[in-house]
């Protein structure tokens, strides 16, 4: 079976980073993991610039000789460990200049993270890092490698593990292997896309009444049947007042309405009308 491209991204570049020494120990793990091909994708080496595209990267429309080739860099990987330090509870912002450069060359693939730090060990980086990664599209596992106190873990230079590290490593790299041949990174994209277009959809609406249970009645366009009392408030609103909704009652709200009205405990009042504070009809039957 062909393996998976894996780019391990050291998101520190500052010198003597400890990054680098953590970067090659996962490094030397991944490359002997049965479904991955390590390749190390060093910022440090890089060295983009600050973000100096003009258009917006979904465009792929770079003007620019470095914004290329880190393209092509990434296009190159099928799944992305990022080894990140904790930079005041956040990650270091050439990792996020490097994140936000490219955009489709980072769709519908993995990414795992081994993060450092202090106690916490550099999770409230990884934390922020999932936001954004999401909104790239990637998919990553919940297992990941987490050195906190890494100082301790360093020794003349290299860093040396423990059996606890060695085998979050490898817990890490199984879960995103299978995450990696797996279809979920796609589903999650279109899943995110789906939830985009409904609430941008739920936006155009030009009018949105809310039911006293606090549901919105004009979501037609997200295409589930109106329920039972929207087919009802719709058909007695004017055309004007909800979008979508007909002046007509239809059949089956018509029914619907029969049956309401013929039942003893709401006999007294009409169905359509709510009973809310401001409807003089049901303050007059309330007394
Ligand atoms: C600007 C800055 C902010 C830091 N903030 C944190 C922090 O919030 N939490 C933490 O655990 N360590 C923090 N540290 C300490 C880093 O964990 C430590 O310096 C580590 O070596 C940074 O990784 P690097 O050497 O690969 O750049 C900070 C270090 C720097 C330089």
């Amino acid at each position: 079976m062909a393996k998976h491209v894996l780019g391990i991204i050291i998101g520190s570049t500052r010198p003597g980073r400890a990054g680098k020494p953590i970067a090659d120990w996962f490094t030397s793990i991944a490359s002997k993991h049965a479904s991955f091909e390590a390749k190390g994708l060093d910022l440090k080496e890089i060295n983009l610039p600050f973000l100096d595209e003009a258009e917006h990267p979904r465009f792929k429309k770079y003007a620019h000789e470095h914004t290329k080739k880190w393209s092509a860099l990434v296009e190159s990987c099928d799944a992305f460990v990022i080894v990140t330090p904790e930079y005041n509870h956040g990650y270091p912002a050439p990792l996020k200049n490097a994140l936000d450069f490219v955009y489709r060359e980072w769709n519908h693939k993995t990414c795992g993270f081994v993060s450092y730090g202090g106690e916490a060990g550099g999770t409230r980086a990884v934390q922020q890092l999932k936001q954004v990664t999401q909104v790239l599209q990637m998919a990553s596992p919940a297992e990941a490698v987490v050195v906190p106190m890494f100082p301790k873990h360093l020794k003349d230079g290299a860093f040396v593990s423990d059996e606890h590290l060695e085998k979050a490593a490898h817990a890490m790299l199984d879960a995103l292997a299978k995450l990696t041949g797996s279809q979920w990174p796609l589903m999650c994209s279109r899943r995110l896309r789906s939830i985009a277009r409904a609430s941008a959809s739920r936006r155009t609406l030009p009018t949105r009444r809310t039911h006293r249970s606090g549901t919105s009645i004009s979501r037609r366009s997200s295409g589930r049947p109106r329920r039972r009392w929207e087919s009802v408030r719709g058909s007695r609103s004017s055309p004007t007042s909800l979008a979508g909704a007909s002046p007509t009652p239809t059949k089956s709200s018509s029914s619907f309405l029969e049956s309401v009205s013929s039942c003893g405990r709401r006999k007294d009042r009409s169905p359509w009308r709510p009973r809310t504070p401001g409807n003089p009809r049901a303050r007059a039957a309330r007394g």
